[in-house]
């Protein structure tokens, strides 16, 4: 356990932060850690905006103002207006549903079973840079 007094005016900076300087650099790398998803509406319009690594794709349309995904129970998969369509080359690349998400897709408008996904079950990764999904014609 490392131990250090921060009060030490005549210690370096280097000295006296308790965290090394990998450690400092992991954080950045994980606090500025973002991924591209492209969000179609309906009508086809784009909207590519970088979310934040640990966000999930719903929260990622929902603090970038993106029309088209509603997200009423606010993330807890009992709502399924987060409902959107994965483009066909991402279906496979993105962690598989569980039953309580599959359970929920029932609710959803026009479900498709191959690319349908609620957006608030998947956590957004650096594997996710590129991810393109669509919004359907209306939620419920
Ligand atoms: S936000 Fe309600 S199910 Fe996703």
């Amino acid at each position: 356990m490392r131990i250090h007094n921060i009060f030490d005016r005549n210690s370096h900076w280097k000295h006296s932060t308790p965290f090394t300087k990998e450690e400092i650099d992991n954080r950045k790398r994980k606090t500025h850690a973002m991924a591209k998803i492209t969000y179609v509406e309906h009508g086809g319009t784009e909207h590519t905006v970088e979310v934040a690594n640990g966000l999930t794709v719903m929260e990622g349309a929902r603090d970038n103002n993106i029309p088209g995904i509603e997200a009423d129970c606010g993330g807890a998969c009992a709502c399924s207006t987060c409902h959107v369509y994965i483009h066909p080359d991402w279906v496979e690349k993105i962690p598989a549903k569980d039953d309580m998400e599959e359970d929920m897709l029932d609710f959803a408008y026009e479900p498709d079973p191959a690319r349908s996904r609620l957006t608030c079950q998947i956590k957004v990764t650096d594997a996710l840079e590129g991810l393109i999904v669509q919004m359907p014609e209306k939620q419920i």
